[in-house]
């Protein structure tokens, strides 16, 4: 237990936020269960993993889980070339993942956990309660003291979510991540290394960041890596104009350019997303009798062309 609270304080200082995440992620791993974190991109799922692996000391198979995760790609295979000279001998086998993972005890992260095949998900439902795994040809894989699955997916994304099915989810401990406090989002901009001298500044473009997630005409707005990139943007920008960062020209082209591509807009709407930024970011900012940009329009009309109107 005295490790566990050692273990908790160091992860914490290498998060930002996410306390009792963390404190949950640590308990749920500490009591040898497996974690599943679900939450929207960006909300810092492995970033908390992979901090609790490294400090856990343990090692840490990465897996990203898409279509093209097949068994074999996961378990291990024969090397084909090879089996023709030496047949199916165990050193024949090249370890995946899974069986790495299972051997030295150590942590296997699946990615995206909804998009892997069922037929590779089959595999990850009986390593989890068997704890053993039989390899035809290889034989059976034990896994060691330490093994420990730990996924992560998205709810959003609509590629297999509903498939992940109850065999899995009772087989897992789960945590829901939401969005970060706006106060987190301006530290994971410091903590990502974008030097922001202006503190009042770097909260409105969290908020215009924040906005895009509740408009009504956005279905899946920007994480928070899009306030780090507005202002990483708005940095380098300014210095091509020679003018700050916080300069409005310069702060709300750096918004366009860093978020309207995370926007997911709503089916029906005929605006663009380039042009939802350009509003939010002047809710936030306030008009300017001076300014010399560019409007909001409401419509098409600064669609570059061939802009989709909605995606
Ligand atoms: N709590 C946090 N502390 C420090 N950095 C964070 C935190 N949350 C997010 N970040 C930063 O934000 C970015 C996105 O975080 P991360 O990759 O962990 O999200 P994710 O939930 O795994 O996203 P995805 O679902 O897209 O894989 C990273 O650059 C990370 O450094
Ligand atoms: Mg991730």
């Amino acid at each position: 237990m005295a490790d566990s609270r050692a273990l908790l304080q160091r992860v914490l200082g290498r998060v930002v936020g996410r306390a009792r995440e963390i404190e949950l992620v640590v308990a749920s791993l500490a009591a040898d269960r497996h974690v599943l974190l679900e939450g929207p991109p960006g909300t810092g799922k492995s970033t908390l993993l992979r901090a609790v692996a490294d400090e856990l000391g343990l090692g840490f198979e990465f897996v990203e889980g898409n279509a093209e995760l097949t068994p074999a790609r996961l378990v291990g295979h024969f090397d084909p070339a090879r089996v023709l000279t030496d047949g199916y001998d165990p050193d024949v086998f090249v370890d995946g993942p899974l069986v790495t993972a299972m051997r030295d005890g150590s942590l296997l992260y699946v990615e995206e956990i909804n998009r892997i095949p069922e037929e590779t998900l089959n595999v990850l439902i009986t390593v989890m309660s068997e704890r053993e795994l039989h390899v035809p040809r290889f034989g059976r894989v034990a896994a060691s003291d330490g093994f420990r699955l730990v996924a992560a997916m998205n709810p959003f994304d609509a590629i297999g979510t509903a498939r992940i099915s109850s065999a899995v989810y009772d087989r897992v401990c789960r945590l829901s991540v939401g969005y970060q406090t706006a106060a987190d989002e301006a530290n994971i901009v410091h903590a990502a290394g974008i030097e922001v001298t202006d503190e009042e500044w770097l909260a409105k473009v969290v908020e215009v960041v924040r906005r895009t997630r509740t408009h009504a005409e956005v279905r899946i707005g920007s994480s928070v890596r899009g306030a780090i990139d507005t202002a990483a943007v708005a940095r380098s920008l300014g210095e091509l104009r020679d003018a700050p960062p916080t300069d409005r020209g310069v702060s709300l082209d750096a918004a366009v350019v860093a978020l309207s591509g995370r926007l997911r807009l709503r089916e029906g709407t005929s605006r663009i997303p380039e042009d939802i930024v350009t509003e939010i970011w002047f809710e936030v900012f306030g008009r300017d009798d001076a300014d010399q940009l560019p409007e909001a329009t409401g419509g098409k009309a600064t669609a570059p062309a061939g802009a989709a109107p909605s995606r």
